[in-house]
């Protein structure tokens, strides 16, 4: 990642690794499986990898597209590429901000949770089996007010520091190469957990069988709030990314591997962890608790799982360190180029800013689960505003910004590198999504899901 500003990513081959960086995380792991199991299985995963390709993709595209365009943070890239007077567009950019936050204020509580695992692991805690000695390991964990918020402000602690230090660059080689291991860990998973007795059918058959009548509205918002999650999509993320990205980089071949990397990431996790549900009889919608029950029990059931689960854990927790990062850029490119900020005080500010909306968050899990604001807690109502209002709402405009007001020929220039790409089809393509398409299907999952007709 960039550490001053304007510096750049270095070689292109960076640039890729960097932005899957930000795509892959606890989205995987994490949240793709939890939201899997609650919304039925193979219909939700259905309707998410169409999400993924209809409005992702586009989306990722002219998203990254605008950010190298302008060469600047989410909000400024607004009043660079948008006609003189229509300074509304710069609003995307704010609502990317509060998305980044919200986001991050829940999220580190999570990646809290995976830290807290690692050294769990380690001493042996999680090695069972068992749905309720998991269930009772995981709730002593989160309904602790005291340790998960401590361990939300380790997690604040070390991705602020590496922001601080400017280390970023450092801790991304390292990522770099951790993550073909958690490929491979996660490879292993899915063969145990499909070989467990009496897990392979009915864990494949929730996976990728579909009962459309679970497919409601509620169902198909959820799936492209995910989708929009997943990819760092609606907020400004890749395009802050983008803003670093090289002249000479392929905009759509960089997004498009990207998108289906994360794809099978997740795909794996969800192949680790349905299989061995049913094999020992875990609920498939418990929720957020899901991977870190189901995880441990695969692991328990294999040699040397020990040591295994703990290294899995840990690469979580890495992985989770790059979408942090990722996040972070946002306001901290805001703070530093637009009020001027040093990056450490820009940092400092929004870590501050996390801490504190994080606290609701990670005590609903606790003390405050009482308090709720439309039927929801803390932590669920940030995910749902974030997720499931403000990316959606940021890619419509993104999209009405690039279909009606930067239009064709600007496209053209940008995505075909000035002609040197021979992808001109391929532009006309996303244009034709992004102006007619993505905008109104984004809108009317929108409306439709959010019960306004
Ligand atoms: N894509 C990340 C994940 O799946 C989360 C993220 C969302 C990162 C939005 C940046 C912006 O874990």
């Amino acid at each position: 990642m960039a550490q001053s500003a304007r510096d750049g990513f270095t070689s292109t081959f960076g640039v890729l690794l960097a932005t899957l960086g930000s795509a892959v995380g606890l989205g995987n792991i994490w949240k793709f499986p939890s939201l899997t199991g609650m919304n039925g299985g193979a219909g939700f995963l259905l309707v998410y990898l169409l999400a993924t390709l209809l409005v992702g993709l586009p989306v990722m595209i002219v998203e990254t597209m605008l950010g190298r365009a302008a060469r600047a943070n989410a909000i400024t890239t607004f009043e660079k590429v948008a006609p003189r007077g229509q300074w509304w567009w710069k609003i995307i950019g704010w609502m990317g901000f509060l998305a980044a936050l919200l986001i991050m204020a829940f999220y580190s509580g999570v990646a809290g949770w995976v830290y807290a695992y690692v050294i769990k692991a380690a001493m042996g805690e999680i090695s069972t089996t068992d749905p309720k000695a998991a269930g009772a390991a995981f709730g002593a964990l989160v309904s602790n007010p005291v340790s998960s918020l401590l361990w939300q402000w380790v997690v604040l602690g070390v991705t602020g520091s590496i922001i601080m230090l400017g280390v970023s660059r450092g801790i991304e080689a390292v990522a770099r190469k951790l993550m073909p291991l958690l490929f491979i860990l996660l490879l292993v998973l899915c063969v145990r957990s499909l070989t467990l007795p009496g897990a392979a059918a009915p864990g494949l058959a929730f996976l990728f069988s579909p009962d459309l009548a679970k497919i409601t509205p509620a169902v198909v918002l959820t799936a492209l709030g995910l989708a929009f999650f997943k990819l760092s999509i609606g907020m400004g993320t890749m395009l802050t990314y983008g803003s670093y990205f090289r002249e000479d980089q392929n905009i759509p071949a960089t997004t498009t591997r990207v998108m289906l990397a994360d794809l099978s990431v997740s795909l794996l996790a969800g192949i680790a962890i349905f299989p061995a549900v049913f094999a020992f009889g875990f609920e498939p919608a418990a929720g957020p608790s899901l991977v870190f029950m189901t995880i441990p029990a695969v692991f328990t059931s294999m040699p040397g799982g020990t040591v295994f689960m703990t290294i899995f854990f840990l690469l979580t927790a890495i992985a989770s360190v790059g979408a942090i990062l990722s996040l972070l850029e946002v306001p901290v490119a805001i703070l530093s180029e637009r009020f001027g900020y040093g990056r450490k005080r820009a940092s400092l500010y929004t870590i501050l800013a996390i801490a504190l909306l994080g606290v609701p968050a990670t005590l609903s899990q606790s003390v405050m689960a009482e308090i709720k604001v439309f039927g929801m807690n803390a932590f669920d109502l940030y995910d749902f505003l974030s997720s499931n209002v403000m990316l959606p709402l940021g890619g419509i405009l993104i999209c009405l910004f690039v279909g009606w007001v930067y239009g064709l020929p600007q496209l053209e220039k940008q995505l075909g590198n000035d002609g040197s790409l021979p992808n001109r089809g391929l532009i006309r393509a996303v244009f034709f999504l992004v102006r007619y398409v993505t905008p109104l299907l984004i809108a009317l999952v929108l409306l439709h899901g959010l019960k306004v007709f």
